[in-house]
């Protein structure tokens, strides 16, 4: 075979104001242009698969050898020009591509096409994966193209990181050792600040590139001014220029204070200043963007943490969330940036129920009349950034009502792909099937007359077409660290893959999806395949059962969050896992219902009066609207306490199985990733016998009944 990609080099999009160089010793190399950048993925991946060199052409005007494979758009090939259908293109928007088998007389070779550079690159990886997973090449008709338009990844570098090279293999609280990217080192590492290039940038690059993300926000939501001084703006573009062929933007989370931070003077104002309608607060805000938009032309803009765990907001000086998202995004619109303000707010002077409170913050502005007419407050260029669930990233939550209840406002779906609560860099747990079903949840949208609307599950909000948003968002938090995976436990590269596979198309299975990541992964021997995929895709939920069963939220030791511990109470009732368990005599859970905190009204009414009645709540949620009686009947005919223990045990069990089943994959596998798996599956196994013992034995004082004895099979 042989790779075409005509005029590869023709349209640089590095500034070259800056130094940017690699490091020293690199085995990556930086290329100008997404083109190039498939060129090598194809040279470099089709070496890799068919063991030899593959010749590379970028010449103008030459025959299309057999087999060959032709990258490129119509601007920049002209066997594009000539063999990729323009009524198909056409369709497939800025970032979409056609990959078509052509035959022309006894040649047969494979066009990939698009309207611009990086749906090229994209078509590339596109391709790659299928000869990897070793699906068919011949007779190609792909038409793809992305369901969401800004597929992002915010990066905490700070906090909740657990893929760090450091002595612990850790990021956990202090991710700093962690980091991907180094801003500002000092001392002996400063020469490995940006502009240095590592090679692992690189590969962060292509790995994003490879699955479609399209953005990256730098600095912890928790944010730090730093970042936007001009030292760190100057290293924010060197690494925008090496992310840019890879069709990468940045972004930077920012603190709502910035400007009466000391470290801005004398451009610095005082609090009261920081009127989100005065002239000075948009002039500050635009004068920032505008000097990082000198630096880095296609900076996305902002993402706000506000008035969230001790964040600064504008409600600290007597204004609310649309005023300050509003004050901001006026700033950054004639800039054509976008404000991403997060809805992770749970103040609790709002309601005793911490669930409640987003939306009650929130959702009287997304409905509020305006003078033009319109309805909603919220400016164009906002984006309300909001988790999957309504508390925080627990491993089962009921999806947060916001989406579909707010109607007027642009909303992201924040997933969190960096595993908190989800067994951090030790537990295997794949989390495909879980965004699956968040994405799949219908949200029982009724209009105006209380008709059901067709096609309002999760996915079609976050994708724009329920409501008719045109500008779509999704966003991961981000597991990428400095360790030589990258994401320190093998398995969580997983959940990367399947973040942006799903990104680009939120309606994938996320079965295939593991399929695929494992065929490109491990092996492609169907027996090995079949064997992996099952592991993962059973590991959410026996996750789910030894740590929080039916729906028992959040048992977390404060800070870490990874061991339980369902006891603790403390100053911050909302932080307690027993805020959240309410184990009493009589039973266990939070009664949402309408005898309760009335949450469930939040839900459009097929969904409230599902979950308001204990008998029809789904058996994996119930604890999050109700508080179970002990004797609780459930489905397959047991009381809730022994179901509950079998829950525990169940997940237990997945695991020993999950451990038992690498153990006889060892011959197929290769030797340091496999004892580097089975290390942490030991460790694992233990870790979530912990999970059970600790909560059972907790829950038995408050149940005073026996643990129930397995006396057959578990179901
Ligand atoms: C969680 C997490 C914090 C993070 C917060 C957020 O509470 O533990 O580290 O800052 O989410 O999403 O803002």
């Amino acid at each position: 075979t042989t790779v075409i990609v005509q005029n590869a080099g023709k349209n640089p999009v590095h500034r070259h104001t800056r130094d940017l160089r690699m490091e020293p010793g690199s085995r990556e190399h930086l290329v100008a242009t997404s083109l190039e950048a498939a060129k090598d993925e194809l040279a470099r991946g089709l070496e890799g698969l068919l063991g030899r060199e593959v010749p590379v052409s970028t010449k103008p005007g030459q025959r299309v050898p057999d087999g060959a494979v032709v990258v490129g758009t119509p601007e920049t090939s002209q066997l594009v020009r000539r063999h990729a259908p323009s009524e198909e293109l056409r369709t497939v928007g800025d970032e979409g591509y056609l990959i078509r088998s052509v035959s022309r007389g006894r040649h047969d070779f494979t066009v990939i096409a698009a309207n611009t550079e990086i749906g090229a690159l994209y078509g590339t990886f596109a391709f790659l994966r299928r000869m990897q997973t070793q699906q068919p090449i011949t007779g190609l008709d792909v038409t793809e193209k992305p369901r969401i338009a800004n597929r992002h990844l915010n990066y905490w570098e700070t906090e909740r990181l657990y893929a760090g090279n450091d002595a612990t293999g850790t990021g956990g609280l202090n991710g700093e050792n962690g980091a991907v990217f180094n801003f500002a080192a000092t001392g002996e590492s400063a020469d490995r600040n940006l502009p240095v290039i590592l090679d692992r940038y690189l590969v962060v690059a292509r790995a994003l590139a490879s699955v479609g993300v399209n953005g990256i926000t730098i600095n912890n939501v928790n944010a730090d001014n730093a970042y936007l001084t001009r030292e760190y703006v100057e290293q924010t573009a060197a690494l925008a220029d090496a992310l840019r062929p890879y069709g990468i933007r940045v972004a930077l989370s920012v603190k709502y204070t910035a400007p009466t931070d000391e470290r801005f003077a004398p451009d610095t104002l005082t609090e009261d200043q920081l009127d989100p309608y005065g002239a000075e607060f948009r002039d500050w805000w635009h004068r920032k963007a505008e000097h990082i938009r000198d630096a880095i032309p296609d900076f996305t803009g902002f993402t706000v943490k506000a008035n969230s765990e001790g964040q600064p907001g504008p409600q600290d000086f007597g204004y609310d969330h649309g005023d300050g998202a509003n004050g901001i995004a006026a700033a950054l619109a004639p800039l054509g940036m976008t404000v991403y303000w997060r809805t992770f707010v749970y103040n609790a002077d709002v309601d005793d129920d911490r669930l409640k409170r987003a939306y009650l913050e929130f959702g009287h502005i997304d409905d509020e009349p305006q003078d033009d007419g319109s309805t909603g407050r919220f400016a164009d260029n906002v984006f309300l950034q909001t988790k999957n669930g309504p508390l925080d990233f627990q491993a089962r939550e009921p999806f947060n009502p916001m989406f579909g209840r707010l109607e007027n406002t642009n909303q992201a779906l924040e997933l969190q792909i960096t595993q908190e609560y989800t067994g951090q860099n030790t537990m295997l747990c794949y989390l495909g099937p879980m965004w699956q079903e968040v994405l799949r949840t219908d949200t029982y949208t009724t209009d105006e007359h209380g008709e059901l609307l067709d096609d309002r599950l999760v996915g079609h909000i976050v994708d724009g077409t329920a409501q008719g948003h045109p500008d779509t968002a999704i966003v991961g938090v981000a597991n990428l660290g400095n360790a030589d995976n990258l994401t320190g436990h093998h398995f969580s590269q997983a959940n990367l893959f399947a973040f942006g596979r799903l990104a680009w198309d939120w309606t994938l299975d996320s079965e295939r999806i593991a399929t695929d990541w494992v065929r490109m992964t491990w092996s492609n021997d169907d027996r090995i395949v079949d064997t992996i995929v099952r592991m993962m895709m059973g590991s959410w939920e026996a996750l789910v059962s030894y740590q929080t069963p039916l729906g028992v939220a959040h048992q977390f030791a404060d800070g870490e969050h990874y061991e339980p511990y369902p006891s603790q109470w403390f100053m911050k009732d909302d932080w307690s896992p027993v805020y959240y368990n309410k184990a009493d005599s009589a039973g266990l859970g939070y009664d949402r219902s309408p005898t309760g905190s009335d949450f469930t009204a939040q839900y459009f009414p097929t969904l409230a009066e599902r979950y308001g009645d204990i008998e029809s709540t789904p058996e994996n949620l119930l604890m999050w609207f109700h508080h179970v009686p002990w004797d609780h009947r459930m489905d397959n005919g047991r009381i809730f306490w022994e179901e509950l223990v079998y829950r525990y045990q169940m997940g237990v069990q997945y695991v020993t199985w999950m451990r038992e089943t690498w153990d006889s994959l060892k011959p197929s596998l290769d030797a340091r990733r496999w004892a580097e798996v089975r290390d942490k599956l030991v460790q694992h196994e233990i870790d979530a016998a912990d999970w059970r013992d600790t909560n059972v034995e907790y829950w038995q004082e408050f149940s005073g009944r026996e643990i129930p004895v397995d006396d057959g099979p578990l179901s």
